[in-house]
């Protein structure tokens, strides 16, 4: 196959070029075994890029992004960024990312492989088997809304304040993102917003209402308040197959989720934008860990988040099913083998290192396509 998939790579800061570097040999084996290859760039984003060139990212590095086939992002931020103003913040390369390469859906999957069963802090029989999809929508919703703002007042206190909206447009744009992903899973889509409280929520559940009826009438769709939403998924997070909501209660609520698994340090997330009229849809892939400044550098980071958002980029951008399938699979087979990073350390199991695992990783991809 030629070489003609572009791959911007971000590692970022903290733990990010660490677990990044691992990829990177799993990405020099897929070319190897698989003829599977891409024209691979490298470049700066959040404090790193604070640090070379004053911004958390440059306006070149967002071009690169735009014209690549996908981005795969490592993660960003420090304490020692963490006093700098709102638009120095290392975050904002996130999200200029999203909102620059239009990345509206955040698909953020919380799956609990088998080996790793008894790592949640829930009982494992609420946990077994857990599969489910969060599709956050993320260039829209209090994140970036107008009017925002501190003001002071006349009386000299000051006013903080932030706007949720969303238009019919945004609404049914990231639903279709989660129907068509439901139609392809167990076919059951939960919709969450809080229309109790809030028109914005009033106007979504109108809006996926109507979208269901007319599109999508073989879907089961139900609705979730927020804040129930949250309880359920800690009650029986089994009863959810795909969950789509906003901005603000997607980054919760996919925290949240996440947890259920037992470590962020596993789990990848993909962010989608529209197919263009060339056929070419932005895309994004990152780790949902964040760079986690305590440990970086100590080389015990667990790569496995980073590796799966590799494999969640052949899928969605390049539809590689199978060799995406094989990563998870030589994932899921060195969990079973018991080996442990520090985050997810088990009684009876082998504590290794980033590049220990990253290594076995590449031994099992070894013996999977022998
Ligand atoms: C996430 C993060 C980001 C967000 C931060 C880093 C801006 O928490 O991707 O969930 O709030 O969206
Ligand atoms: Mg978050």
């Amino acid at each position: 196959m030629a070489a003609n998939k572009k791959l911007l790579m971000l590692p970022g800061d903290g733990i990010g070029p660490e677990v990044m570097h691992e990829v990177r040999r799993v990405i020099d084996w897929m070319a190897r075994r698989r003829a599977v290859s891409f024209d691979i760039a490298e470049d700066l984003a959040g404090g790193a890029s604070i640090e070379a060139r004053g911004t958390p990212i440059t306006d070149g590095v967002i071009e690169a992004a735009q014209k690549a086939d996908a981005v795969l992002f490592g993660s960003v931020g420090g304490p020692q960024w963490d006093k700098l103003g709102f638009d120095m913040r290392p975050e904002i390369a996130i999200l200029r990312l999203r909102k620059e390469l239009g990345l509206f859906a955040n698909l953020r999957p919380a799956v609990v492989f088998d080996p790793m069963v008894n790592a949640s802090t829930l009982k494992p029989e609420v946990v077994r088997g857990l599969d489910i999809m969060i599709v956050r929508e993320t260039v829209g919703g209090v994140y970036f809304g107008e009017p925002r703002g501190i003001e002071t007042l006349s009386d000299g206190q000051q006013k903080g304040f932030n706007t949720d909206v969303y238009t019919t447009h945004e609404i049914e744009r990231v639903g279709r993102v989660a129907f068509e992903l439901a139609r392809k899973r167990g076919n059951k889509l939960c919709s969450v917003e809080k229309a109790n409280v809030m028109e914005c929520g009033l106007l979504w559940r109108q809006v996926m209402t109507k979208l269901g009826a007319a599109e999508y009438p073989d879907v089961e769709l139900s609705h979730m308040y927020a804040d129930n939403c949250a309880m359920q998924l800690v009650r029986n997070p089994r009863q959810f197959d795909v969950i789509v909501t906003g901005n603000l209660f997607g980054d919760l609520l996919s925290d949240l989720a996440s947890m259920l698994t037992g470590s962020l340090g596993m789990l990848p997330s993909a962010t989608l934008g529209d197919v263009d009229a060339f056929g070419k849809r932005n895309a994004l892939y990152e780790p949902i860990h964040g760079s986690a400044p305590d440990i970086a550098g100590k080389g015990i980071a667990n790569p496995i988040a980073q590796i799966l958002s590799f494999s969640m980029l052949l899928r969605y951008s390049f539809g590689l099913d199978e060799d995406a399938d094989l990563i998870e699979r030589a994932c899921t087979n060195v969990l079973a083998s018991g080996l442990r990073t520090a985050d997810i350390m088990a009684p009876d199991c082998a504590k290794v290192g980033t590049h220990v695992m990253g290594e076995a990783v590449i031994r099992e991809l070894d013996k999977q396509a022998a």
